[in-house]
């Protein structure tokens, strides 16, 4: 048998209608706080992910090349397609300009729970604008969503990756250096990051003070530890949170993303209820534009792990609501089934859900059936009840049963 290849998933029925309802609630974040969303090729020219996304993101690529011999690849992530679609599009439009997008990414990573080959991510950017207030945005829309979902456990982190960058520059670990010891920073790999950083010259000493500032997580007096402009505006983004009343997040020096684009603010959302890949949420400011042809224009976006909130959802226990069918049709006899599907139809043009019977089955069966598909109502079709133009309806959840005119029939169903 051919299974869905490792690292993917099907989704089934009851499935989508569960995600289905909680990427409208997302949608609806994004749209109430001025969003527009875009959608974007699912393939792209592999180069627009080399250029700067990483040794992380690199290794994990799904390249190909196609019949043309044009090197391409699987988009691992959706900001550099949306900032190339910007550079392409949407560079004279007026600024900031706000989108959001929801879609499939690939990564070849080893799977295991929550952690996909084919996964689904909602992100946001604002592009063309560089300030406290854009970044706090950005935040306090990543927070709404998670709020929004109804996950109840979260943890929300900020950090500022030009101010470790400078630090460790300032160390002495030259740029083409950098990305490496940042992806062990990152991980916390102390242990790891101290040689490649010992292989630069960096100092012991000051290579424990880089170590004790990306450990110290906390409330904003965290910055002291740093002065500088950049505290001083990460200061002004939790003035903006506080005022929106979207809530504080922790100050964390030592967030510094898997991807390599980020030059400002950096942060991250994690559920502890899903263990080691705890991650929901990541995101920070970057700029990309003009390595893609455009100028140099900054931004600021998030992407929520749209599987891993749901699976942080579900193991809290949270539920949605279930849309059940409104009626099912069943034909008594066959003399019936005519009149039956002109009832399915007059029903469904009236914007009430209803199926039918397809399989010419006995009554017994055809109510079983609907039970089973948690139909509200079944609609028995006989020639009694049609010879007064009309039908015997039966609420399932209460077993009740009435005789109503063809012509109440939708404005009875709706009324319940
Ligand atoms: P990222 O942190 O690489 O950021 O991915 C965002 C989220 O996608 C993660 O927090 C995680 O929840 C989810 N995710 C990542 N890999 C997987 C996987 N293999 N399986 C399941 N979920 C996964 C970005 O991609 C940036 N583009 C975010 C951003 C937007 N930054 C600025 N704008």
């Amino acid at each position: 048998m051919i299974q869905s290849p490792r690292g993917t998933r099907d989704f089934l029925p009851a499935d989508m209608e569960r995600r289905r309802f909680y990427e409208g609630v997302l949608r609806q974040v994004a749209q109430r706080s001025g969003f527009r969303e875009i959608q974007t090729p699912i393939f792209e020219e592999a180069e627009l992910f080399i250029l700067r996304s990483g040794p992380n993101i690199l290794n994990e690529l799904y390249a190909f090349k196609d019949k043309g011999d044009r090197d391409l690849a699987l988009r691992p992530e959706m900001t550099a397609p949306a900032i190339r679609s910007f550079v392409n599009n949407m560079s004279n439009d007026p600024k900031p300009i706000k989108i959001f997008y929801f879609g499939q990414c690939f990564r070849y990573e080893r799977p295991q729970s929550g952690r996909y080959r084919e996964f689904f991510q909602f992100g946001a950017e604002i592009i063309g604008t560089a300030t406290p207030q854009t970044d706090a945005e950005v935040i306090a829309t990543a927070l709404e969503m998670i709020k929004a979902l109804g996950l109840k456990e979260y943890r929300v982190r900020i950090g500022h990756i030009g101010i470790l960058r400078k630090a460790l520059s300032r160390a002495g670990v030259p740029a083409d250096r950098m990305p490496e010891v940042l992806q062990k920073l990152d991980k916390k790999l102390y242990d790891e990051a101290w040689p490649l950083m010992e292989d630069v010259g960096v100092s012991k000493d000051e290579a424990d003070l880089i170590f004790e500032m990306t450990d110290t997580v906390g409330g904003i007096e965290v910055l002291e530890k740093v002065p500088g402009e950049e505290s001083e505006y990460m200061r002004q983004i939790v003035s903006y949170l506080e005022a929106m009343g979207a809530g504080i997040p922790d100050i964390d020096l030592g967030v510094v993303r898997g991807l390599d684009y980020y030059t400002g603010m950096v942060f991250e959302a994690e559920a502890p209820v899903l263990g080691a890949e705890k991650q929901i949420c990541g995101g920070g400011s970057y700029t990309l534009s003009e390595l893609f042809g455009g100028e140099k224009v900054f931004s600021t976006g998030f992407a929520v792990g749209f599987d891993r909130i749901l699976l942080a959802l579900e193991k809290e226990g949270s539920t949605y609501p279930i849309k059940k069918m409104d009626a099912y049709v069943i034909a008594v006899s066959g003399e019936t089934t005519l009149k039956a599907f002109e009832i399915v139809g007059m029903l469904r043009r009236d914007s009430i859900s209803a199926d039918i019977d397809l399989a010419d089955r006995k009554m017994a069966k055809a109510m079983k059936h609907a039970s089973s598909i948690g139909s509200r109502f079944v609609v028995i079709v006989g020639s009694e009840d049609l010879a007064k133009n009309s039908v015997t309806l039966r609420d399932m959840s209460s077993g009740e049963q009435k005789i109503v005119k063809i012509s109440d029939l939708s404005a009875e169903i709706r009324a319940h």
